[in-house]
């Protein structure tokens, strides 16, 4: 139900986002793939994505932020995955009305992120080009979860970041989670 896209360069060296990978990887119904360890070779296997974001309700993309956008094999997995014809275009239905949920960590803490900080610009103006490539393939962008000072965060803080995104999946499960059709009673008195 939920396909956590996981992309960190050096999954092994990543502290924040490896950190709120590990809180959720546990969860019922949750598949993580980790795109640096699946594709060192940047060889994406087209199919296989599609085929897991085609079971999916919830895709997530978690990732620290490299130069206001995403690591550059996330990127790639995007231009290749979300193909022409299946996420777009004539018949490219595959991804609508699937949820997106962008999980980003930042080096700049959120006092850089305003017009008056390091980077000028608040941070949701960085979320543009995903947002609209979400939007574009029909699927519903969901409030983002970043992480902001990620060098600079305590570990008691980076554990409550950890829970409070363990808590919005599990949120997400419960209000999704397909009912079974309840199974017929039967009528009438027994004989
Ligand atoms: C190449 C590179 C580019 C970066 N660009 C940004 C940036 O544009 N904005 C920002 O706030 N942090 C930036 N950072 C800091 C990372 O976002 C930060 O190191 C990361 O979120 C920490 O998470 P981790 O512990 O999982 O590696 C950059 C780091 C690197 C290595």
């Amino acid at each position: 139900m939920i396909l956590v896209i996981y992309a960190h360069p050096y999954p092994k060296h990543s502290r924040a986002s490896r950190r709120l990978a590990d809180a959720v990887r546990d969860l019922p119904g949750l598949v993580m793939h980790s795109l640096y360890d699946r594709y060192p070779d940047f060889d994406i296997d087209i199919a296989a994505e599609q085929a897991a974001l085609t079971k999916a309700k919830l895709v997530v993309w978690l990732h620290p932020v490299y130069w206001y956008s995403t690591p550059g094999l996330l990127k790639h997995w995007l231009d290749k995955v979300f193909a022409y014809g299946w996420a777009y275009g004539p018949g490219g239905v595959a991804l609508r009305d699937k949820h997106c949920l962008w999980v980003p960590t930042t080096g700049g803490d959120e006092a850089d992120y305003r017009a008056t900080g390091m980077h000028e610009q608040p941070f949701e103006s960085f979320a543009a080009p995903l947002k609209e490539t979400a939007r574009f393939c029909g699927m519903q962008w969901e409030p983002p979860l970043p992480l902001h000072g990620a060098h600079t965060i305590t570990d008691t803080a980076l554990d409550d970041a950890a829970q409070i995104f363990r808590a919005r999946l599990m949120a997400f499960s419960a209000l999704h989670v397909e009912q079974s059709p309840p199974t017929a009673s039967r009528s009438g008195t027994p004989s």
